[in-house]
């Protein structure tokens, strides 16, 4: 017999950045963060999972990540699927007549519906899909900010992939992490008007990978400093504020203002850091110019560990910005390619 589920889960874009361990080894954060999620019909992670008695003790756990073999031994995918296995063998020691699953090799197959040369890190996604397909699987009883709590140690960004809408992490306090997890903020539906455009400059890999990144800023920035400790609490009320209050401008110029603060924290790294380049910086002076030209903020960007910028907007604001964009954008070399990959999400 083989037992198998099936789930997916969405990219999330972050409004208020994660960036800085406490803890390495349980990925713990040194700021809160939030995030907005995509569209699963046009940005998710789709991942099978099943166990069987028949597969072969010998092979272990293993993973199929579109279409090739991929690595399960680092140790981040093994404390998913530690902590996953734990709770499994707790259900079981509990009621003798279940199967014994814990037991068994774990195959999973995922893959992802957008390309990879969008250049869009996926591991949240991936961490997120993975973490659920085991757990309905293994059938636990747990919710999302459980399974948040265990998608945590896979990928910081992973445990805000477990709901849909605007989702907060929560730094928490305590040193095990139990008190590190997600939780929604708002269903997509409170905001229905909500959009994103992910602009591609470059699908290359990113040169500083975020974990490494993150650590050397930790390490060495001292602008840093200010933001853990007054930027991002700011920023975090702000922002759960405008999204309570379906305020746009306000939601905006907080994404903006701390997606600047986290690249000025890079550029404040040493040696330090660069994820944006010149084109990243042509569509920030381009959205500053569709915001003026409205006499008002009708466009947010941010951008992550990379050159790629995700456009927040409104929907009645379609063309005023994704127009504009296109039409001013296309114009630059960069953006030839950019424009003809670029993903339009609603939220959800
Ligand atoms: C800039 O979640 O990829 O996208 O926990 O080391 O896997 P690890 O880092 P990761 O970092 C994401 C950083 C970011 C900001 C964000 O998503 O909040």
């Amino acid at each position: 017999k083989v037992y198998r589920a099936s789930t997916t889960a969405p990219v999330n874009i972050a409004v208020v950045k994660y960036w800085g361990k406490r803890d390495a080894k349980l990925n713990l954060p040194t700021n809160s963060s939030l995030s907005v999620t995509l569209s699963q019909s046009d940005l998710r992670t789709l991942t099978t999972a099943s166990c069987s008695a028949s597969y072969p003790a010998s092979e272990g756990d293993s993973l199929i990540l579109n279409g090739e073999a991929a690595d399960v031994a680092g140790a981040r995918t093994q404390a998913c699927f530690r902590e996953l296995r734990a709770h499994r063998a707790a259900l079981e020691a509990a009621d003798p007549s279940l199967p014994k699953l814990s037991a068994m090799p774990v195959r999973l197959v995922s893959e992802n519906n957008f390309p990879t040369a969008a250049g869009l890190a996926s591991s949240a996604a991936g961490f997120a899909a993975l973490v659920r397909a085991i757990a309905d699987l293994y059938e636990l009883p747990a919710s999302p900010s459980e399974l948040s709590l265990i998608a945590r140690q896979g990928s910081g960004s992973a445990c805000r992939s477990l709901f849909g809408g605007y989702v907060a992490w929560r730094m928490g306090d305590a040193a095990d992490g139990s008190d590190s997890l997600a939780d929604q903020v708002a269903e997509a539906s409170h905001w229905p008007e909500m959009r994103a455009v992910v602009l591609v400059v470059s699908a290359a890999k990113k040169g500083v990978s975020s974990t490494s990144g993150m650590q050397q800023t930790v390490a060495t920035s001292g602008l840093f400093q200010e933001r853990i400790t007054n930027v991002v609490p700011r920023n975090m009320e702000a922002m759960e504020k405008s999204i309570k209050e379906r305020d746009f401008s306000a939601f905006a110029q907080v994404t903006m203002r701390d997606s600047n603060s986290f690249h000025a924290t890079c550029a404040d790294t040493y040696p330090p850091i660069f994820y944006m380049n010149d084109v990243s910086r042509a569509a920030i002076r381009a959205v500053e110019a569709i915001n003026t030209a409205a006499g008002r903020t009708v466009a947010a960007y941010t951008f992550d560990a990379g050159p790629n910028a995700v456009i927040y907007y409104l929907e009645k604001e379609t063309e005023a910005v994704v127009g504009t964009l296109y039409r001013t954008l296309g114009e630059i070399d960069g953006w030839k390619a950019a424009t003809t990959q670029s993903l339009n999400s609603s939220v959800s």
